[in-house]
C-alpha cells in the first residue's frame, strides 16, 4: 500500500521531524497536510540542525519531491525565510517543493486576531503560537474573508486584499485590538512581491498525489501537532485548528484513506504539552524541571519552556486507536535514562472510579487523578545504544510494559536526536 502516515499521539513535539526525516530515503513523496508555522520540526544530521516549519522534513533527502497540500495554512514571509535558509545551509529546494495552490494564507489581520483573541478566552488562554492559524482556518470555514496561495497569483488579488482589510480594521477595533489600522495598499505590495517569489512552487497538488498513489508510488505523511491538539478529538478547547490526528491525513491531502497502508505512532517516553490545558500526569516539580533540562524541552517556535510529566498510557491509548496506527515509535529514551524512578500512568480515577476513557471535556479531565505504576531507573548512558537487545534490561521492561498498556508494539526507539540514535524492530526493522 503506497501511504505510511507518521502522527504525534500526545501534544506534539514528540520528535515527528526526526523520524520522517529518517523514514525518507523509503519513499518518494512526502506530504505535510495540516497546520502551519505552528509547527517546528527539528531535524540534526551531524553538526547541522533544520528547523521546518512547513517544509516537509523530507527536504533533506534528495531526489524526494515534498508536497504542501491544500490543509496545510501558509505563512508567505516565514516559508520564505525558511527556504532561504534551508539553501543557505546547502539544501536543495527547487522542482522539489510543491506548495498547493488550494493551501490557505495566513495574512497579518489573522496575526492581529491570534493575539486579542487568545487572551480574550474566558478562564485560562489557550496559549497559541500566535501564527495566526485560528483565525485563518476560521476565515478558511468562512469563505468570505479567504485567500488562497493560488489567488495572490491572480489579477484581482489587490482587490480582495482591500475588501477583506476594510471588514477587518473594523473587526479588530470591535474586538479590542490596540495594533494600528491595517494598510490595505501596503500589504498588497508586500504580499505581491512573496507571490512572486513563491510562484516556482505554487501547483496543483491533489492530482500529482492521486497519480502518484494510483502509479505505486510510496509516500509518507507528515504530521504535525498531536492528536490530542486535533481540532475534533482533543482536549478541545486547548488545541489547534486542524486535524492533528489520522484522521486529518485524507483531508487535508485528498489522497483517500484506502491508500494509507501503515500509520505510525510517535510518543516520548514521558509528556510534553505547550500552552494551556489540563495536563493529567504534569509534574509541577524538580523532577519535571530535570525532564525539561535533560530534553531541552523548549518550544522550536516560540521557545516557550514546555510542560512536562510522566508518560499518560490513558491518553496515549487513546489517541493510538483514534489515528489507526499500527505500532509506536518510542522517543527521548535517553532522557529517561537520568532519572531514578520513572512513572507511568496506568488509569484515571474520577469521582472515585477507575476508567481508562479519555474524558471528552476539559473540566473532567482537570478534575482526574492518574493512577501510577512505577518503575527503577536504569541510569546507564543509553546514547550509544544501536541494538535493541542492548538497551538495560529495565529499559526495555519499560518498552514492553507501554506497548502492552497502549495495546500496540513499539517498533522504532530513539535515544538521541542524530539519525544514527534510532533503533528499528519488527515491521520497521530495516
Ligand atoms: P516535532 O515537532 O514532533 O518534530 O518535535 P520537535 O522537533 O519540536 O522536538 C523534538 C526535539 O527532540 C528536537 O529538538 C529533536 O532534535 C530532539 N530529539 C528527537 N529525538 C530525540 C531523542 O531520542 N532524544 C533526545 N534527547 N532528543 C531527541
Ligand atoms: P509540532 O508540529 C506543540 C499548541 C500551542 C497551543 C495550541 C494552539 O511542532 O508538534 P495554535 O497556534 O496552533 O493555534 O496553538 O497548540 N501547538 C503545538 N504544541 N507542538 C506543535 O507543533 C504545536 N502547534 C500548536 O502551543 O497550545
Ligand atoms: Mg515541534
Amino acid at each position: 500500500m503506497p501511504g505510511t502516515c507518521v502522527i504525534g499521539l500526545q501534544w506534539g513535539d514528540e520528535a515527528k521531524g526526526k523520524l520522517v526525516d529518517l523514514l525518507t530515503s523509503r519513499f518518494e513523496v512526502v506530504v505535510r497536510y495540516q497546520g502551519g508555522a505552528n509547527a517546528g520540526h527539528t531535524v540534526v544530521v551531524g553538526d547541522k540542525t533544520y528547523k521546518l516549519h512547513h517544509v516537509p522534513s523530507g527536504i533533506l533527502t534528495r531526489g524526494v519531491v515534498n508536497v504542501v497540500t491544500p490543509g496545510v495554512v501558509i505563512n508567505p514571509p516565514t516559508i520564505l525565510r525558511e527556504i532561504d535558509s534551508l539553501m543557505a545551509q546547502g539544501v536543495e529546494v527547487g522542482s522539489n517543493l510543491m506548495l498547493s495552490d488550494r493551501a490557505h494564507v495566513v495574512f497579518p489581520w489573522h496575526i492581529a486576531e491570534d493575539k486579542v483573541m487568545d487572551q480574550a478566552t474566558g478562564g485560562e488562554n489557550i496559549g497559541t503560537t500566535l501564527r495566526g492559524i485560528g483565525p485563518c482556518y476560521r476565515d478558511k470555514v468562512g469563505r468570505a474573508h479567504a485567500i488562497r496561495l493560488g489567488d495572490m497569483l491572480r489579477p484581482d488579488f489587490a482587490q480582495r486584499v482591500e475588501h477583506i482589510v476594510a471588514a477587518k480594521n473594523k473587526l479588530l477595533i470591535g474586538i479590542g485590538s490596540q495594533a494600528e489600522a491595517l494598510d490595505a495598499v501596503a500589504i498588497v505590495d508586500e504580499y505581491s512581491s512573496y507571490a512572486r517569489r513563491l510562484k516556482p512552487y505554487v501547483a496543483e497538488t491533489t492530482h500529482f498525489l492521486l497519480d502518484a498513489v494510483e502509479t505505486g508510488k510510496n509516500l509518507l505523511f507528515e504530521g504535525a501537532q498531536g492528536s490530542l491538539l486535533d481540532i475534533d478529538h482533543g482536549t478541545f478547547p486547548y488545541v489547534t485548528s486542524s486535524n492533528a490526528s489520522g484522521v486529518g491525513v485524507s483531508g487535508g491531502s485528498g489522497v483517500p484513506g484506502r491508500w494509507i497502508g501503515k500509520v505510525i505512532g510517535v510518543a516520548k517516553g514521558y509528556t510534553t504539552r505547550v500552552g494551556g490545558g489540563p495536563f493529567p500526569t504534569e509534574l509541577d516539580d524538580a523532577v519535571g524541571q530535570r525532564i525539561r533540562d535533560l530534553g531541552r524541552e523548549y518550544g522550536t517556535t516560540t521557545g516557550r519552556p514546555r510542560r512536562c510529566g510522566w508518560f499518560d498510557a490513558v491518553a496515549v491509548r487513546y489517541a493510538a486507536r483514534l489515528s489507526g496506527i499500527d505500532c509506536i515509535s518510542l522517543m527521548m529514551m535517553d532522557v529517561l535514562s537520568q532519572l531514578d524512578e520513572i512513572r507511568i500512568c496506568t488509569a484515571y480515577e474520577i469521582d472515585g472510579q477507575r476508567t481508562d476513557r479519555f474524558p471528552s471535556h476539559c473540566d473532567d479531565l482537570r478534575r482526574v487523578k492518574p493512577v501510577y505504576e512505577t518503575f527503577a531507573g536504569w541510569q546507564t548512558d543509553v546514547t550509544g545504544v544501536r541494538v535493541y537487545g542492548d538497551l538495560p534490561e529495565a529499559a526495555r521492561r519499560y518498552i514492553d510494559r507501554v506497548s502492552e498498556l497502549v495495546g500496540k508494539p513499539v517498533e522504532i526507539v530513539s535515544v538521541g536526536p542524530d539519525r544514527a540514535q534510532t533503533m528499528f524492530t519488527g515491521s520497521m526493522a530495516v
